[in-house]
């Protein structure tokens, strides 16, 4: 599409036409794809003027040009509308027809004074007055048929200049569009590290998710950003410009919990001494957070599908629903399938929420993001605590890759405050000041490890798995198949296992 507006302030064409219209009197104007006339502001021929105005204005004009240009021949340039001659030259980009330029009005150098009071007859006709039409005609130039040769190459000049000029803008929008896009895309999750195969998952996902409004639910372990992404995906929706509120569903009892979401009125237990209005209301038209869904009670289950799924609530001691329209997205870190069987958690709410799921991979699932989170963090500590920037000692990254990060990206950024608080005014971060979980880990304690006796069941039976596969590994010389057996499970089981525990050969080595 060509943008005619803009032409008349090309230095080129500005000049071709001053060229043109001092030789010839003829104003340049363009037309269309779809012959439709285009930029025709001011023109200065006295004939032209007269016959727009006289015929109702450029509307009218517009029309006339159509239907004359219309019925122009395949490669004919000249045409004539009103007794008077123009030249129509295409403007062709990319072998298809964008317009034409058009040089108007002139006449043939053999017009006769007979053709030429018919002309000033059909001025007179639609309304001028005789001695203007007179005029207007005696003043139009005659060019003989070389001179018109020229004007033709001058009208064809202007056109290619408009191709020049079009190419050239086509050309530098398209730069701008993919290098925006480009920036778009490295800077729209800005603030979310990870470049590994499973957080480029998660981007392509969110990215997908964009435009929509459906509820959805974060699943991952804890620390793994499970807040940071409900952040980008509600900035990043339809409703961005609207408030995102967040809220906690296991830090409260459920009474508060309640009267936190759905508010409450004045008198409705001791302590609400005015009405407040809560979280799904303030919310309206933004998004909520419900972090830690799986810890709702039961009832609170029952009210929150009834908000999802109806839009409105009962604020605490009140006897008038509300209604309000609010996205939600939660979070959690349990297994809501499995609570779903135990019947902890209902399954009309689980797919009212579930609409898209979002997973977050474990810290220890996407180890190249390791380092690549350790600068990020390093330098944001180093920059809020106003100190030139550290450095990792190569052992101290070395053990940060072999550590498992339970707590995932939390813990990371937890250890990394305190190595820059404990590294002082030193530039490099040795090994030494590393947490001892994480000093140890390269160093796994197979035999000899300790098993708990009480705490977490699951927790004891994985450190014990993890015990006794170490062992084995060692023992076995690192023949996996042989261990298998001796174990009971599946390769492929043993395989999945090794992996889960980070026994690799390499940091086995180390301890054996
Ligand atoms: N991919 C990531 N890039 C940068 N920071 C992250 C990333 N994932 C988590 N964090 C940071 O780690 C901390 C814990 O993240 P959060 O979203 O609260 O985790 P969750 O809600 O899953 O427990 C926050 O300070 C968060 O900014
Ligand atoms: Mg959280």
């Amino acid at each position: 599409m060509i943008a005619f507006k803009n032409l008349r302030d090309l230095h080129a064409i500005k000049k071709i036409g001053t060229i043109i219209r001092s030789w010839f009197d003829l104003d340049i104007f363009y037309c269309d794809s779809n012959l439709n006339l285009k930029s025709l502001d001011n023109p200065q021929n006295l004939f032209l003027k007269l016959f727009i105005e006289k015929l109702g204005g450029q509307q009218t004009f517009s029309q006339e040009l159509k239907r004359t240009l219309e019925v122009l021949g395949e490669g004919e340039v000249i045409f004539e509308l009103a007794g008077a001659k123009g030249i129509a030259i295409n403007i062709v980009m990319g072998g298809e027809n964008q317009g034409k330029t058009i040089a108007y009005p002139f006449l043939g150098d053999n017009t006769t004074s007979g053709e030429e009071a018919e002309i000033i007859k059909f001025l007179m006709d639609i309304g001028a007055n005789k001695n203007e039409a007179t005029e207007a005609v005696k003043k139009m130039k005659r060019p003989p048929t070389e001179n018109q040769e020229k004007l033709t190459e001058l009208v064809s000049l202007v056109a290619e200049e408009i191709v020049d000029y079009q190419s050239a803008q086509d050309k530098r929008d398209e730069i701008v569009q993919k290098l925006s896009s480009e920036l778009s895309d490295k800077y729209r999750y800005h603030n979310i590290i990870g470049k590994s195969g499973e957080m480029q998952k998660v981007y392509s996902l969110l990215d997908k998710i964009k435009k929509s409004e459906s509820n959805i639910l974060i699943q991952g372990d804890n620390g793994t950003g499970k807040e940071l992404v409900a952040k980008a995906i509600h900035y990043n929706s339809p409703r961005g410009e609207k408030l995102f509120l967040e809220v906690n569903c296991s830090a409260f009892n459920e009474n508060i919990l309640d009267s936190e979401l759905f508010g409450h009125v004045k008198g409705s237990f001791t302590g609400a001494i005015k009405d407040k209005p809560g979280l799904f209301e303030m919310a309206d038209g933004g998004t909520i957070f419900l972090d830690e869904i799986g810890d709702t009670s039961p009832s609170m289950q029952v009210k929150l599908l009834r908000v999802i799924q109806e839009g409105t609530f009962l604020p605490v001691g009140g006897n008038a629903q509300k209604s309000t329209d609010v996205r939600v997205i939660c979070a959690t870190n349990k297994n809501l399938e499995e609570m779903i069987i135990n019947k902890e958690f209902r399954e009309d709410l689980y797919y009212r929420l579930n609409v898209i799921n979002v997973y977050l991979p474990a810290l220890r699932n996407r180890e190249g993001d390791i380092p690549l989170l350790m600068e990020y963090f390093l330098k944001k500590r180093c920059d809020s605590m106003g100190v030139p920037l550290k450095d990792f000692a190569k052992k101290t990254k070395e053990k940060m890759m072999d550590y498992a990060w339970p707590g995932n990206v939390r813990e990371l950024e937890n250890e990394i405050e305190r190595l820059v608080v404990l590294t002082g005014d030193e530039k490099m971060i040795l090994p030494d000041s590393l947490s001892p979980r994480i000093l140890d880990a390269g160093g796994i304690s197979v035999s000899g490890g300790f098993i708990p006796a009480s705490g977490s069941l699951k927790k004891a039976v994985a450190e014990l798995e993890r015990v006794m596969i170490g062992d084995g590994l060692i023992r076995c010389n690192f023949n996996k198949s042989r261990l298998a057996k001796e174990l009971g499970i599946s390769r492929a089981s043993l395989i999945m296992k090794v992996e889960k525990y980070r026994l690799d050969k390499r940091r086995l080595k180390e301890v054996a």
